[in-house]
């Protein structure tokens, strides 16, 4: 996020951002000590008057609440929270309601407030606007930042794992990814602070994925790393030893959507299933294997597709979560995702509009990401 320059006027009303994202970092026993004598205010006119006299002074360069560099003494504001928030207590219609709006706000910059699976600061809960909460997600755009290519065909959007990970997993954690293949879920782990790692079963994708993670810098100082295996038989518990580890706190599996793209010859390979059951029967029995190492209460997605065979429409997606939920696991979410149009399936679109036309069908257009919790 750009850091805006302390020294410049900043400004707080509703209207004219240059960017809702902007930070404003204050002094943190300035701002505290500036609204406990908000508190003491009796009347909504002279509260209105602080509040206005606090815009002004923001805009005055040489005021005190300005900081230097981010400490544990300050605080960091995206612009738009902190304008809505004073604007929500000068609006307020009575003294009553403006303390009561003034009383949250102290408690968002004086306590944190976290669940046990992640680091929102649910005090702040208003200020995560990158975090999705809606069963629905409209995606056009994947994230090419850094070392992110669409490159391997079958790979899934960087903000799948991304998403995941803020909301269910905190700094530190463990994550397992039983399909790692060009190894987004790595990638995006190293990137939020999570310790990661994968089971892929192709040589070669191990290799690239490895060599995507080192070319990211891993700041936060996490285990980051991919294992060439077959996730239907690997033993976790082995696994997780290598790293001094007994268990993870999110599992993710991206499997291939039975043969829709088949990603390699290798018998192993459960693109090359023989049939739908013993597919979903595999899916189900690397989700009972990985619950062995997932902590209790954790969770697990799963991110998959249907296809069509013989003109019928096969649920691979409703037909794993129904497995999946023989094993352990209780249903917390289905996400329906877009997919996103890639400039080759651009060019098909009219042919595969007229094909459904003349047969009677619906043209995919989105996946599921199953989200389950561990009993
Ligand atoms: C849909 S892709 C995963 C893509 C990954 N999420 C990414 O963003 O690059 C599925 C991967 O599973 C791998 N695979 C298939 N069978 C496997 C098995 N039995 N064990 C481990 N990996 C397997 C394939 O080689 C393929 O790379």
């Amino acid at each position: 996020m750009p850091q805006r320059d302390l020294h410049a006027p900043l400004f707080l009303g509703n209207e004219g951002f240059a960017s809702e994202n902007q930070m404003v970092r204050l002094d943190k026993n300035a701002l505290m000590g500036l609204f406990e004598q908000w508190k003491t205010i009796s009347s909504l006119a002279s509260l209105r008057s602080a509040l206005s006299d606090f815009k002004h002074a923001l805009q005055d360069t040489q005021h005190t609440i300005y900081g230097h560099g981010l400490t544990q003494h300050h605080v960091e504001f995206t612009q738009a929270y902190l304008s809505n928030e004073l604007h929500q207590i000068a609006t307020a219609l009575t003294l009553a309601r403006a303390q009561y709006y003034l009383d949250r706000l102290i408690k968002s910059v004086s306590e944190v407030r976290t669940s046990s699976v992640n680091d929102l600061n649910l005090n702040r809960w208003k200020e995560y606007n990158d975090v999705l909460t809606d069963s629905l997600w409209l995606i056009d755009r994947r994230d090419h930042s850094g070392v992110h290519t669409a490159g391997y065909w079958g790979n899934f959007i960087p903000q799948i794992p991304n998403q995941m990970m803020k909301r269910y997993t905190k700094k530190g954690d463990w994550v397992l990814d039983t399909f790692a293949g060009s190894g987004t879920t790595l990638i995006e782990g190293q990137r939020l602070g999570r310790n990661t790692i994968g089971v892929e079963l192709q040589h070669r994708m191990v290799e690239h994925a490895k060599k995507l993670v080192a070319a990211e810098s891993n700041k936060h100082d996490v285990t980051v790393d991919v294992i060439e295996g077959d996730s239907t038989t690997i033993n976790y518990k082995a696994l997780l030893k290598k790293y001094g580890q007994t268990s993870v706190q999110l599992v993710i599996m991206h499997p291939p959507y039975f043969d829709i793209i088949k990603f390699s010859d290798d018998v192993h390979d459960i693109s090359n299933a023989s049939s739908v059951d013993v597919f979903i029967t595999m899916l189900g029995t690397i989700a009972a294997n990985a619950a062995q190492v997932l902590d209790q209460g954790r969770y697990l997605v799963i991110v998959i597709g249907d296809k069509y065979a013989q003109g019928d429409w096969i649920p691979l997606g409703f037909q794993t979560m129904n497995e999946v939920m023989q094993r352990g696991f209780s249903l917390k979410s289905i996400i329906v995702k877009n997919f996103e149009e890639t400039a080759g399936k651009r060019n098909q679109k009219e042919l595969w509009r007229y094909r459904a036309l003349v047969g009677g069908f619906y043209v995919f257009k989105h996946e599921y990401i199953f989200l389950f919790k561990k009993q």
